[in-house]
């Protein structure tokens, strides 16, 4: 009987993993839920594993070592920066994603982030709770029609997030080098390099992956380069805003609102944090890819590419297929 082993369930609290239980119990896939937190118990539950699923345990080379049956590894998600893909590649081992389990739901953040930050929705509330009735409180306000939205990196989110915003007359512009112009062509939206994207757009939004040319892409280097009272977005990975570049840029003025769904060095528990002081500013706790449909299509897309790679097919979301020459 072949075995599928989730590492990390508690980092779903709210599934009962009934998508996986079920399919695989069709298919004779024996299914384990374990709630692993350290290499030691990742050896003991997964070390005869067939295929793992993965949340957010770091897996690497070495712990690959110790897991000699896994043919593959599929995220829980569409980042998978918690596994080294190198290494899965030198092993042979499969890593799989889900490239659009929640592609409507953390466009539909992101766009709800960036009406908050134009319309000062929060801001209003925090300071009408507080006794504060002052239309006039906090910076202009200008219509999404007058504003130019730049999209760092151009996939499937930032592609879908351009649609919802052109509803609203924005003009968009975005940059990803490796998306051919028919796609941009086929959006409306212009292409451009990321230096015209920081010098035009009033409002930056951050959707591409988290690799080390994209670490501290938005910098106080790249922040000096964007417009004064610039708007940024982030919901994609949170070291790709350097956290202290920003929190200068929202006390100058330079960065006048910022929206975050995703902040380097998260999770934040500590109330003190240098981002509390700053008053223009969203935080949500990397929640954007939520939504209980977004769930059901999770639980039953891993089952599926279980299913798939354990029954001796090549399913389409893998991530290494090249590099792995399938
Ligand atoms: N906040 C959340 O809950 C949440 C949920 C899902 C995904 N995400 C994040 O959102 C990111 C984007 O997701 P997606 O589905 O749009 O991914 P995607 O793979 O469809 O798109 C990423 C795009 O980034 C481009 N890119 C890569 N490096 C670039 C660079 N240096 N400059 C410009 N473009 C570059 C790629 O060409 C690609 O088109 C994911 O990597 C993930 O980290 C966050």
């Amino acid at each position: 009987m072949k075995k599928f082993v989730m590492l990390d369930s508690h980092t779903l609290p709210d599934a009962d993993f009934h998508q996986e239980k079920e399919l695989l119990a069709e298919h004779n896939i024996e299914c384990v839920l374990a709630k692993c937190k350290t290499e030691e118990e990742v050896i003991a539950c997964a070390q005869d594993a067939d295929c793992i699923g993965d949340n957010y345990f770091r897996i690497d080379g070495a712990l690959l070592d110790k897991l000699p049956n896994c043919k593959a590894i599929i995220r829980y998600g569409i980042g998978y920066d918690v596994v080294d893909v190198d290494a899965c590649t030198q092993r042979g081992v499969w890593l799989c994603n889900l490239p659009e389990y929640c592609v409507t739901d953390v466009a539909t953040h992101t766009m709800a982030m960036m009406l908050d930050l134009v319309r000062k929705t929060t801001l209003f509330d925090r300071h009408t709770r507080a006794g504060d009735w002052d239309v006039g409180y906090g910076y202009e306000v200008h219509r999404l029609e007058a504003l130019t939205l730049g999209l760092v990196g151009f996939g499937n989110i930032a592609r879908l997030f351009s649609k919802y915003a052109k509803v609203f007359g924005t003009r968009v512009v975005a940059s990803d080098p490796f998306v051919a112009q028919e796609i941009f062509q086929e959006y409306g939206v212009e292409k451009i390099s990321l230096e015209e994207l920081f010098a035009k757009a009033d409002i930056v939004s951050v959707h591409v992956p988290i690799i080390p040319s994209t670490h501290h892409l938005i910098c106080r280097e790249t922040i000096a380069g964007m417009k004064d009272g610039v708007m940024i977005l982030n919901t994609s990975r949170g070291p790709i805003v350097d956290i202290k570049a920003l929190i200068e840029g929202l006390h100058s003025g330079k960065v006048c609102a910022a929206g975050l769904d995703v902040v380097e060095g998260e999770p934040i528990s500590d109330p003190h944090h240098p981002l509390w002081a700053c008053e223009n500013l969203v935080v949500t706790p990397h929640t954007a890819y939520n939504s209980v449909e977004a769930s059901d299509a999770q639980h039953t897309q891993v089952a599926e590419t279980a299913v798939a790679i354990l029954s001796g097919q090549t399913p389409r979301n893998i991530v290494n297929r090249k590099q792995l020459g399938l």
